[in-house]
């Protein structure tokens, strides 16, 4: 089959035009956002060009079907509050390319994806958990966003799209393409990464309660500071993870929200997102350990009520051997000597995927390595690469049945 990368470069670019934000090539299109629901709007109409047969079930997850068996490709096209143009966004017009590739050719049958919420705005990959299968429709519904917004009255703004449930039956298997989002093939300068296995992960809300009082009259030693809390427990968690992780092994506090977060008020309060991501299940449990076992001896020193909130979680997942050796062999064809096999450190839809059908992926480069941020790109060079990676593969599996 034959890509077409000016208009795949056309469309990619159009994306972005829904919230286009930021300096370079920065967009915010959070799950459920006017511009979310304008770009799957936008979207929609690109399948239905494409003759696929467009379904949208209730969490908002946008599949343009081939009809009949076929082959699923795909990712999202929701983003982070400050995101890049291709997370995600390249996946989803990469597999709209193959599916008009393919269509133009005779075949394999390609249809086509995109999920709603990768970026947890409410969860962790919601709609394609959702989709898969690890949430329920109504486990998902009682998320909220950090604003206090429940997913179930976010997804209305969805509601007008929806025909309802989409069976997983019809398809043979998943690809995602994505950008690394990371350092390793900027820094080789290798062109492609053929994905061996997707990390785990666990997220979750901390509390820390204490007493909102003057910030000029309470003395130092009767405080009893949630952001004093917050900082000793992140000192104490680093010194204390040093002994149980790899270097492979991360976590982040990335959203703290101080009550009232003021300036000459203690802060009572302190709620943040405690996530951390690791290869290995038994490491991401003792990693928990030691973070629930370090918040309890804080919240003692420190005069705090602790709680934790529901912890989120997704297992590490490996590739489908044969989806990755006809990428593999795409590599071979497209950058000969100039790709690798890497692990995913980024969490991906084909993780929920994987639970429904045979998943694999696909990386391009980040160029410096950076992604949700503003700053995100990848060379128009690579991101075709990436395409035509995936019209070699499809053409190697067409006998797929
Ligand atoms: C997905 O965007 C992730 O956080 O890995
Ligand atoms: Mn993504
Ligand atoms: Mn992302």
């Amino acid at each position: 089959m034959q890509i077409n990368p000016e208009r795949f470069l056309a469309d990619l670019h159009t994306l972005r035009s829904f919230g286009a934000a930021g300096v370079g090539k920065g967009v915010v299109r959070p799950a459920y956002s006017d511009a979310d629901v304008a770009a799957r709007q936008w979207l929609a109409q690109r399948m239905r060009d494409a003759g696929l047969h467009v379904q949208v079930d209730a969490m908002g997850n946008l599949f343009g079907l081939a009809g009949g068996p076929s082959l699923l490709m795909g990712s999202h096209s929701d983003s982070q509050p400050e995101g890049g143009w291709l997370d995600g966004a390249l996946g989803v017009i990469a597999a709209l390319e193959v599916a008009r590739a393919a269509a133009e050719a005779g075949g394999p049958a390609v249809s086509v994806v995109s999920f709603q919420d990768e970026e947890g705005r409410f969860g962790v990959t919601t709609g394609s958990a959702v989709w898969g299968g690890h949430l329920t429709l109504s486990e998902a519904d009682r998320l909220t966003d950090h604003g206090g917004v429940a997913l179930s009255e976010a997804r209305q703004a969805i509601v007008e799209m929806v025909t309802g449930d989409v069976s997983a039956d019809q398809f043979t298997g998943f690809i995602e393409l994505h950008i690394e989002q990371g350092p390793t093939l900027d820094t080789s300068g290798e062109q492609i990464g053929v994905v061996t296995d997707i990390v785990g992960i666990r997220d979750m809300k901390v509390t820390f309660d204490g007493q909102q009082n003057h910030a000029g009259t309470t003395p130092m030693h009767l405080r009893r500071d949630a952001f004093q809390a917050v900082s000793a427990f992140n000192a104490a968690l680093n010194e204390r993870l040093r002994n149980i992780v790899t270097p492979q092994s991360v976590w982040t506090i990335g959203h703290v929200s101080l009550h009232p977060n003021a300036s000459s008020i203690v802060p009572g309060r302190a709620v943040f997102s405690m996530q951390w991501r690791d290869a290995d299940t038994d490491r991401l449990a003792r990693m928990e350990q030691v973070i629930r076992n370090t918040a309890s001896e804080i919240a003692d020193d420190h005069g705090m009520k602790l709680s934790f909130g529901t912890m989120l979680g997704l297992e590490p997942v490996a590739m489908d051997s044969r989806l990755r050796s006809a990428l593999e062999a795409g590599a071979d064809t497209v950058a000969p000597d100039n790709w690798r096999t890497m692990p995913s450190g980024a969490l991906h839809d084909a993780t929920n995927v994987s639970r429904l059908m045979p998943v694999a992926m696909l990386f391009v480069p980040s160029i410096g390595g950076v992604s949700h941020t503003f700053e995100e790109d990848t060379a128009e060079g690579d991101l075709v690469a990436g395409v035509r990676v995936l019209a070699e593969a499809m053409d190697r599996l067409g006998s797929m049945p």
